[in-house]
């Protein structure tokens, strides 16, 4: 028995639990590479579905395997009747978090074989995952506004198809691009707390269902997936640009933290934000509503404010969360969509971690250092105050 107390990381603050070839985060110099890509160049260059690709084979696909990818990932967009009936019913009380949970956990019914992990079966519940998860988030969106379900599109890639799904309404180039750019900036992040429980869960040899259903019950929460969603509800409740630097002065005088900024690995700029940043300006030349356009300004004004009070004297920077909610109000998604989305790409990470895992698995089982006591006297019920 240990008599003395040992080191506690807690949080796993600073612990490393495993070797990992498919991303790297450059905290101190906000960098970011999949497979050893700079995001910035898969942003430009690349889309969501070679970016998934990628992470989950561990190399860019040829032009056949690419085709066959994609193929494979259009036909299986749409969504089991059961499905749409549930999350039909779930829409009106429920958040579109615990929707997303519960129609993902409903996936692994139409598994023949869902305990199989082959390489080959894990990839392909993967690709189900990666095809269907977007669908989900879609027909929450349409069945919260009471709106009928729209078929996929296979004419349109898996993100814009996702749009299509939740408006009705083709995309135009840009508004591709933006949705795009987002399933790519959101598709992996080295084993963060969701993608950890994924691995806590895929290390017990459960399916990969239920790894991934625990994922997004880990990426609900505001100091991970959900910060966006509460970052966007904060730039709303400042409502005037001209409130800005008084709402944000005022909460951090009380100690409030501002959702969207600071992160445990970054202590610079996330670069996934600068990604964000430039296409929020761009958003901005082109005509967006007043209310976009109010959303847009506050973000940048808070941004700088941030940047000047918290950025180079505590390394607090703003990360993806922050400006995320700004760039889908400019797509017209509900801020109540943005963690689902965020699950449909992070699905790309998840797997990738996953099939890795496995190749050398290892029950997760840390420790705890016990404080309380033992060998208490058991009173029977009757004896009790
Ligand atoms: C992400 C986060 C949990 C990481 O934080 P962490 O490494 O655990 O660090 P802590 O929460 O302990 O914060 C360290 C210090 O910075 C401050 N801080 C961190 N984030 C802050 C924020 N967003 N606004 C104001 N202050 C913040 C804390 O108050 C604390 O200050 P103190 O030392 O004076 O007590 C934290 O920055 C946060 O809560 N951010 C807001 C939620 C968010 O955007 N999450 C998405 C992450 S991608």
């Amino acid at each position: 028995m240990l008599t003395q107390k040992p080191t506690i990381n807690y949080g796993l603050e600073g612990i490393y639990v495993d070797e990992s070839a498919i991303s790297k985060v450059d905290g101190q110099n906000g960098r970011l590479w999949y497979r050893g890509y700079s995001i910035e160049e898969l942003a430009d260059k690349s889309n969501f579905e070679e970016v998934s690709y990628l992470l989950i084979y561990g190399k860019l696909p040829t032009k056949t395997e690419f085709d066959e990818f994609v193929m494979k990932l259009k036909d299986r967009t749409g969504l089991p009747d059961e499905v749409k009936r549930v999350i039909r019913k779930m829409a009106p009380i429920a958040h579109p978090m615990d929707i997303m949970r519960t129609a993902t956990s409903m996936l692994v019914m139409y598994d023949k074989d869902p305990n199989n992990r082959d390489l080959e079966s894990t990839v392909d519940k993967i690709i189900t995952l990666l095809a269907k998860l977007p669908s989900i988030a879609a027909a929450i969106g349409r069945f919260r506004e009471k709106k009928r379900y729209i078929e996929p599109d296979s004419s349109l890639n898996l993100s814009e198809n996702f749009l299509y799904m939740l408006t009705g309404r083709r995309p135009n180039k840009f508004e591709g691009k933006l949705i795009d750019l987002m399933f790519i900036l959101h598709a992996e992040h080295s084993t963060n707390a969701s993608t950890f429980s994924v691995l806590v869960t895929a290390s017990t040899l459960a399916d990969v269902y239920a790894a991934t259903t625990t994922g997004i019950g880990t990426l609900k929460g505001p100091l991970h997936g959900g910060a966006d969603e509460a970052a966007l509800n904060m730039i709303k409740a400042i409502g005037d640009p001209d409130n800005t630097e008084k709402y944000i002065e005022e909460a951090l005088e009380g100690k409030q933290k501002i959702m969207g900024f600071g992160h445990r690995v970054y202590k610079a700029y996330d670069p996934r934000a600068k990604l964000v940043r430039s296409y929020l300006e761009e958003s901005l030349i082109k005509e967006p509503t007043d209310e976009v356009r109010r959303l847009l300004q506050i973000a940048l004004r808070a941004e700088k404010l941030m940047i000047e009070k918290l950025g180079k004297s505590k390394g607090i920077w703003p990360n993806i969360d922050f400006l995320a909610g700004p760039l889908y109000r400019v797509l017209g998604i509900d801020s109540k969509l943005f963690t689902p989305i965020f699950v449909a790409s992070r699905m790309s990470g998840w797997g990738s971690h996953i099939v890795e895992y496995w190749n050398n698995n290892k029950l997760v089982r840390p420790l705890e250092y016990y404080t309380g006591p033992l060998d208490v006297p058991y009173k029977p019920i009757e004896l009790r105050q």
